[in-house]
């Protein structure tokens, strides 16, 4: 495994491993992606066996705008009023598969719908275009780990997995992107993510709320559909006003509490896009030895705030110990 800086040469020299099959971490606007050629089921096969899934999830084809979208999704007019206000960016949507589709069936694990988005990452987009087709991409990172944020996280994670990294310095957004399922009548949201619902609204009207989502304590409701996808090693406790002297504290806003063994505040102006920029990256800091468990203070459920709640319930309900439910 090598780390690069992303260069014309180094771009080409993915894009040359990506046309082979082989695999590519590249970075994203939301988060860094593990990138596979998303027409070829052997090149996908290998997603899933270098990330470690237990399953095959289906995974986001990353496309340079709508046209080459269009070639793999059927395409409609919401999807045109979403896609002219938020791509390229953290936006992915759910359509049915165009017919003759050339999207490996092991990207969309089966389904008739597909995901699609186009990155705002100009690295991302210059790759994308030298491979020439549509990229797979899920978070580059072994399953059950935090997303990575930066190459090194990466490197971590997936080490001699992946055999070319190329490096775009932190990611801006620093969550997963939002998914919105525009296959059925109603558009809902599956993954709240950089694209906050409130804005996604003020296009397309109402969303509905996918019931997999963990919401609040009710977290536990339906611990089958609950991703671990998110999960540090210490447990974590949400909602925290005070703090434990083995406890971590990831912090939000002007006045954290104080006594912890290590803080890190996401955003000490309280401005959610910062905290969820910093969400991954502090969260893996805190997860070190000598720490008990990680406390979290409370994040308001406006804007970025949904996602950032999703992530953190996620790490919460994954209790570290793997005991759940
Ligand atoms: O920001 C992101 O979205 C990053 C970067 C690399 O683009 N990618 C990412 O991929 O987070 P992944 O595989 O970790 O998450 C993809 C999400 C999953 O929640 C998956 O269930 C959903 O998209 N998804 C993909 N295809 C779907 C489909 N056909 N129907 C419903 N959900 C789908
Ligand atoms: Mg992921």
């Amino acid at each position: 495994m090598k780390i690069v800086e992303p260069t014309a040469a180094t771009v080409a020299e993915a894009a040359a491993l990506l046309r082979e099959g082989k695999l590519v971490a590249f970075p994203t606007e939301t988060v860094y992606g593990l990138g596979g050629d998303a027409t070829n089921e052997r090149a996908v096969a290998a997603i899933f066996e270098a990330k470690g899934r237990p399953e095959f999830n289906p995974l986001i084809s990353h496309v340079l705008d709508v046209q080459s979208a269009q070639e793999l999704v059927r395409w409609n007019d919401t999807a045109e009023m979403l896609a002219a206000r938020f791509w390229p960016g953290p936006l992915t949507l759910v359509l049915p598969r165009a017919k003759g589709s050339p999207i490996a069936l092991l990207a969309t694990a089966g389904l008739d719908t597909a995901a699609v988005r186009a990155p705002a990452h100009p690295v991302a987009q210059a790759l994308i275009r030298a491979a020439g087709r549509p990229i797979a991409a899920p978070s580059a990172n072994r399953s059950g780990a935090v997303s990575p944020t930066r190459a090194e996280h990466v490197a971590e994670s997936l080490g001699d997995r992946v055999p070319l990294i190329l490096d775009g310095g932190p990611c801006k957004v620093g969550l997963e992107s939002t998914v919105l399922d525009l296959s059925t009548a109603k558009s809902t949201l599956l993954r709240p993510g950089g694209a906050t619902r409130e804005a996604i609204e003020a296009v397309i009207g109402p969303v509905a709320l996918s019931d997999a989502l963990p919401t609040g304590n009710a977290a536990r409701k339906s611990p089958g559909q609950l991703e671990s996808h998110y999960a540090p090693a210490r447990p974590v406790r949400l909602d925290a006003t005070s703090v434990g002297a083995d406890e971590g504290l990831l912090a939000f806003g002007p006045a954290p509490p104080a006594g912890a063994m290590l803080t890190y505040n996401l955003s000490p102006s309280g401005d959610l896009a910062e905290a969820a920029a910093n969400l991954f990256a502090q969260l893996r800091a805190l997860d070190r030895p000598g720490i008990g468990r990680i406390a979290v203070m409370p994040i308001p459920e406006t804007g970025l705030g949904l996602a950032i709640n999703d992530r953190l319930r996620r790490a919460a309900a994954d209790d570290g110990a793997g005991a759940r439910g």
